[in-house]
């Protein structure tokens, strides 16, 4: 079978034949459908981040996967089975993170990541894995599926973020992303469609016209251009705010988070920067935390319960935010321009390892009705764009 993965010898994404994997006792063959790329993805091929197998000479990329279950093997899963499998896995299979289904809170060394620290990902026409570490989710996302990964990591930082000040009567109103990549993205699109947050902000350091400031406008969000005004500076041009999400990877904007916050505000940091030195007022930081009682908080990863929240949340976003979201779908022949991000154009790519439409006709003359509209408007999307790309 085909995969795609970054190796020692070479630079950028390549595609390498690997033989198809068999599940071991416990474990379910998938067939994946489609693989979406983000920007960890790109830190990995270029060498800031990601650690491969151990003694291996190539790490089979891929962390955020929608796929089928080809073979149920002995777990209760049924063939054709639309699931999305989450990422942390324990090296030797003895860890408390694990058995408490937390390992998003597993420290760093007692962990592997599946396409990104130690483990091989997804980017795989098979791919096996346990069944507890695959979610199920309804036939009707299995073009998009691969949005629910992200979407986890999203709902996971706002329960720790929430649970921060859940002692007091928290009332917030206003709430800030900074970023508008796609997780960004993703975090306002949550944010907005749901009752908490009567005003969202997102900033970003783009010129109109621009696909991201469209999305965020249309959201009913507010466009912050960081260029005109600084984090620092949001509180007298707009308003302080009672929840920051950083997912830029800029590691200032961390900081100037907590001027940005109204007081008993709660910053969440998202974004995994490079080592960067620069100046920062640690006492009036720490000042300005504790007399005002913010929070600021970092989160990573995510389990299986956000797994749920997000899949049961990806089916309440609007069509025309996931269709504007997913700019291209590449079948796995012209893997190479899902990596392409040098345009302002692109916001989130995915590549199709296997069509699930011939599938999906199959189920329906079984009877899986109920699904029937759902699918065909997703379907008619991509088939759209992938004869477009193909
Ligand atoms: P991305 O697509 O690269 O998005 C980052 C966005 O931030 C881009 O739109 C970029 O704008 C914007 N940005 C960067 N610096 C900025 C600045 N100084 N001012 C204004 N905007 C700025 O990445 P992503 O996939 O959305 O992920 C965002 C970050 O979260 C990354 O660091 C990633 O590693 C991290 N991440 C963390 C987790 C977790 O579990 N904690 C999960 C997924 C991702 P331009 O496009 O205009 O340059
Ligand atoms: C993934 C997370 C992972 C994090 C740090 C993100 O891109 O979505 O699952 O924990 O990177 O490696
Ligand atoms: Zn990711």
């Amino acid at each position: 079978m085909q995969a795609i993965a970054v190796s020692r010898d070479s630079e950028g994404p390549i595609c390498i034949e690997k033989p198809r994997p068999e599940p071991e006792p416990g474990e379910a063959l998938i067939q994946t459908l489609r693989v979406g790329i983000d920007g960890t993805d790109h830190e990995i091929i270029n060498g800031s981040y990601g650690e491969y197998p151990d003694g291996e000479d190539h790490l089979v990329l891929g962390h955020e996967a929608v796929g089928m279950v080809e073979d149920p093997g002995t777990t209760n899963l049924e063939r054709g089975d639309i699931v999305t499998p989450t990422v942390r896995r324990s090296p030797n299979g003895d860890s408390v993170y694990f058995d408490r289904g937390e390992p998003d809170m597993a420290p760093e060394g007692s962990y592997h990541e599946r396409g990104i620290i130690g483990s091989h990902g997804y980017f795989s026409e098979f791919f096996t894995s346990q069944a507890h570490h695959l979610a199920s989710i309804p036939s009707s996302l299995a073009q998009v599926g691969f949005l629910v990964e992200p979407l986890s990591v999203v709902h996971k930082a706002i329960e720790l973020a929430t649970s921060s000040r859940s002692s007091f009567t928290w009332e917030p109103t206003a709430a800030l992303v900074l970023g508008n990549g796609s997780l960004g993205l993703l975090m306002l699109a949550h944010l907005t469609t749901t009752d908490t947050y009567k005003r969202c902000y997102c900033l970003g350091r783009r010129d109109r016209p621009d696909p991201t400031i469209d999305i965020i406008e249309r959201l009913g969000a507010t466009y912050i251009d960081s260029r005109e005004t600084p984090v620092d500076m949001i509180p007298s041009a707009y308003e302080s705010m009672d929840f920051i999400c950083e997912a830029t990877g800029y590691a200032p904007h961390a900081f100037k988070t907590v001027d940005a916050l109204a007081p008993n505000g709660v910053g969440a940091l998202l974004g995994v920067p490079d080592s960067l030195n620069f100046e920062i007022d640690g006492g009036a930081l720490h000042n300005e935390l504790v007399l005002h009682n913010k929070a600021l908080i970092g989160s990573v990863n995510s389990n299986m319960s956000h797994f749920e929240t997000a899949t049961e949340d990806l089916r309440t976003f609007p069509d025309w935010f996931i269709d504007s979201l997913i700019t291209d779908v590449y079948p796995l022949s012209k893997f190479m321009h899902a990596f392409d991000d040098d345009d302002d154009t692109t916001i989130k790519t995915a590549v199709q390892l296997s069509a699930y439409e011939e599938r999906w006709w199959s189920h329906r003359k079984c009877g899986w009705t109920s699904q029937t509209r759902a699918v065909e408007g997703w379907n008619r999307g991509w088939i759209e764009r992938l004869a477009r790309n193909g």
